[in-house]
């Protein structure tokens, strides 16, 4: 199992696990909303919405979220991690629609900056149920989210130690926090998305002291109820070897609490990071499987240091918005160039491009696409989805089947762009960000509008 194609994975051209296509009009259902289908004539429907008839109105590009899927994901993590809470990390895409949906299945939510804050709070979201994270939390941040009431903040430097205990005591307001430790574990992923080695700029370190230190002095602070300990071990992460190690590291760091300040902290999160499928060799787990994975692992080692099993909360993210939304483009030039030893490779341009998924460029992620307006009878050739900007490096989709025939006009869909697509999008080239389109039951809504030239110049003052 894996989530990036190693280097010396390819023969020739394309990577190993790219299969040459039976039927280059067929969806991999792994990789859709569980709406998505084609009818006869190859049209893509999501949420019981033609995609041709959607983007006739909305134009591309759009990212087209699948509404029942996104909350029957939320309820699948909410009913597997039965006596957890379940946080939904809304760094992955948040809006104030879906910090709704969020709330109404019975999650909570976890934000990571003023501006998620501000969404969870206009969504009315019952701040009881949000969690504050970032390693740079201003005292003006941190006040808000004190006097909001919000019911964690994970406390990630000493500077925010004194900041918090400060603002406890100076408004009265007892702030409920919890402590970001770093494990020292080496999680399987690319670089920019591993947050629990020793070298990165999460957490406290468990190994240097810090971190009981960090514990020590929360517990000594007035008005600061120190809720308990908190791990995340990087990003789509498809092994749970890493939990365990880091999950033994947690209890053995909440046991010198016990032994050395007496106290048996009541919760403990272990953080999001739970892999997708982007491609066919991508095989994620179900949050079930998770939920029972990760339970015994907790409960073995609480047994291992005679330790009560704290209330456990998880932050999925990825796992839920990540297969819900898919990205949809028109074709505006299709190129064809050759390659070493005969070979061809088709380049077909969309209109968006890194500006509307960065983590081709950024992660080196793999995608997929296919055709969405129309079938095909032309055989398949090996293709790369770029998009318009003026970079090289700006490709969506690496490496995908097309078929021959692929010209301007046609559209494509890319599955899986829900997570970190439209909240990394950019303005890079002043391309206008595309807009989020909510479908469901045969009915579609714009939940985030295309931005227009208006929205450039209103930041531009001439
Ligand atoms: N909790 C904490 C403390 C986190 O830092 C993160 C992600 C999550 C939960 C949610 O992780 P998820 O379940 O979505 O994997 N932009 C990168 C991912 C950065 C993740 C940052 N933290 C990407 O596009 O892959």
């Amino acid at each position: 199992m894996s989530s990036h194609s190693s280097p010396g994975s390819f023969t020739g051209t394309s990577p190993v696990w790219l299969k040459t296509p039976d039927d280059v009009n067929a969806l991999v259902p792994a990789l859709w909303s569980a709406t998505a289908e084609k009818d006869a004539s190859g049209v893509l429907t999501v949420g019981g919405v033609a995609v041709p008839d959607l983007v006739a109105n909305i134009n591309t590009p759009a990212y087209v979220l699948d509404e029942a899927d996104f909350r029957e994901r939320a309820r699948a993590f909410r009913d597997a991690f039965t006596g957890y809470d379940v946080y939904y990390a809304g760094k992955a895409f948040l809006c104030t629609e879906v910090a709704r949906w969020v709330a109404q299945e019975g999650l909570s939510l976890d934000v990571c900056s003023n501006g998620e804050l501000s969404v969870a709070l206009r969504a009315e979201v019952d701040p009881a149920r949000i969690g504050y994270h970032g390693n740079n939390k201003t005292p003006m941040e941190l006040r808000r989210a004190i006097v909001a009431g919000v019911g964690r903040i994970i406390v990630d430097s000493f500077h925010e130690v004194e900041r918090v205990a400060e603002i406890a005591a100076e408004t009265g307001i007892t702030a409920r926090v919890m402590v970001r430790v770093t494990a020292g574990v080496e999680a399987h992923t690319h670089e920019y998305i591993a947050t629990a080695h020793e070298d990165q700029k999460f957490g406290f370190s468990i190994s240097s002291g810090d971190a009981f230190e960090a514990v020590r002095r929360l517990l000594d602070a007035p008005n600061v109820e120190m809720r308990g300990l908190h791990s995340h071990i990087g990003s789509q992460i498809f092994d749970s070897s890493g939990f365990e190690v880091a999950a033994r590291r947690v209890l053995a760091l909440q046991a010198r609490i016990r032994d050395e300040l007496g106290t048996e902290l009541p919760e403990m999160d272990l953080g999001g990071g739970f892999g997708i499928a982007y491609t066919t060799q991508d095989d994620p787990s179900t949050p079930k499987a998770l939920a029972e994975e990760l339970t015994a692992i907790v409960e073995h080692e609480c047994r291992g240091f005679g330790l009560a099993v704290p209330h456990l909360s998880i932050e999925p993210g990825r796992a839920i918005v990540g297969p819900s939304m898919c990205t949809v483009y028109t074709v505006g030039t299709v190129k064809e160039v050759a390659l070493d030893g005969g070979v061809t490779r088709t380049y077909v341009s969309v209109d968006g491009g890194m500006s509307d998924n960065i983590r081709t460029a950024l992660y080196d992620a793999d995608y997929s696409a296919t055709l969405a307006g129309r079938a095909s009878s032309a055989g398949p050739v090996l293709g790369r989805v770029v998009g318009k900007h003026c970079e090289a490096g700006d490709i969506v989709v690496k490496h995908e089947f097309l078929p021959a025939d692929i010209a301007p006009g046609d559209l494509i869909a890319v599955p899986g762009t829900g997570a970190y697509g439209r909240s990394m999008a950019s303005n890079y080239n002043h391309a206008l960000r595309p807009p989020v389109v909510a479908v469901r039951d045969g009915e579609s809504r714009v939940i985030v509008r295309r931005e227009t030239e208006d929205d450039l110049f209103a930041t531009d003052l001439g």
